[in-house]
């Protein structure tokens, strides 16, 4: 399906200064949910050095158990309150395992975290892991783009959704930005060889300058929806979207709920998965 002239259509995204952050960056939940860890520790080592005899798996109860009340009271996330009370019995099983007949090759351990290094690490800061949109979502982004328009994805991740878009509407004008290098490699070969020419960057979404786009797609998470939102709300010319897929910005600014919602959760699927739309005024 992809035209000749799709290749012409394609103008370089445009950069700008990062947008101000809002309060929510400066604290580090990960952070947060290691120093959790510290005063289960220091009762678990008190414990083991006064003689008293409790065997291991108690300890690392005692330790995960105070990791995730505290996470709990510091108002952290959920799903840290069961990384927290998960987090040291699984390192303990690993350790175990380790120990027998059939221990796991610790190069598998290193393969993994290097993986999980250049596809996710700016995880840590931005708070934003790599998860995949489904391609109903990139099949509604495509209904939806005008004739010749241009769509950005925001973290676009492997490449999935543009290239998809790219199949069903060659004449829009595509780009995406990502900030982890294997992920953007790896999103620029694949629109490569689906013979868009799209502009594939590596870099920051904050530093792009939304006012170009017909829509501006994000699957992002619910950590930077409030500053993503104000920077939309600054840029974004009238008449043009902004498609988060899942994660809302009315939960952060009342008032502003989305003018669609379009549900693309399949049965089977873990996750409820939709998309928000927001039309600029
Ligand atoms: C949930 S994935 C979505 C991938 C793709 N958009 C999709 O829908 O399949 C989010 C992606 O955003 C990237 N990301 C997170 N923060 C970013 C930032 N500040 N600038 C650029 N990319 C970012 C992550 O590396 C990740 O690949």
């Amino acid at each position: 399906m992809s035209s000749p002239d799709s290749r012409l259509l394609t103008s370089p995204i445009e950069l700008r200064g990062p947008s101000p952050p809002r309060s929510e960056h400066s604290s580090s939940p990960a952070l947060t949910a290691l120093v959790a860890h510290l005063p289960g520790l220091a009762c678990a080592a008190a414990l083991s050095a006064s003689g008293a005899g409790i065997a291991l798996p108690w300890l690392i109860l005692i330790v995960s158990g105070s990791a995730a009340l505290l996470a709990w009271h510091w108002r952290l996330p959920l799903w840290w309150r069961y990384i927290n009370l998960s987090f040291l019995p699984l390192l303990g099983l690993a350790v175990y395992l380790q120990s027998g007949a059939d221990a796991i090759n610790p190069d598998w351990y290193l393969a993994a975290f290097m993986l999980l290094a250049v596809t996710s690490i700016g995880a840590i800061k931005t708070r934003v892991p790599l998860y995949l949109s489904s391609p109903r979502a990139a099949d509604e982004l495509a209904r939806r783009l005008p004739a010749s328009g241009r769509l950005i994805d925001l973290g676009c991740g492997l490449g999935g959704p543009l290239a998809r878009i790219h199949r069903q509407r060659p004449d829009a004008r595509l780009a995406g930005i990502e900030a982890a290098p294997l992920n953007w490699l790896i999103s620029k070969l694949r629109l490569h060889a689906s013979g868009a020419r799209a502009d594939i960057r590596l870099g920051n979404l904050w530093e792009v300058n939304l006012s170009q786009y017909d829509i501006v797609y994000a699957y992002l998470s619910p950590a930077p929806m409030a500053r993503l939102w104000d920077k939309a709300l600054l840029e974004m010319k009238p008449g043009s979207l902004f498609i988060s897929n899942t994660f809302s910005v009315s939960d952060i600014d009342a008032g502003f709920d989305a003018d669609e919602i379009v549900e693309i959760t399949k049965p089977g699927d873990l996750a409820h998965a939709r998309l928000l739309i927001w039309r600029m005024r």
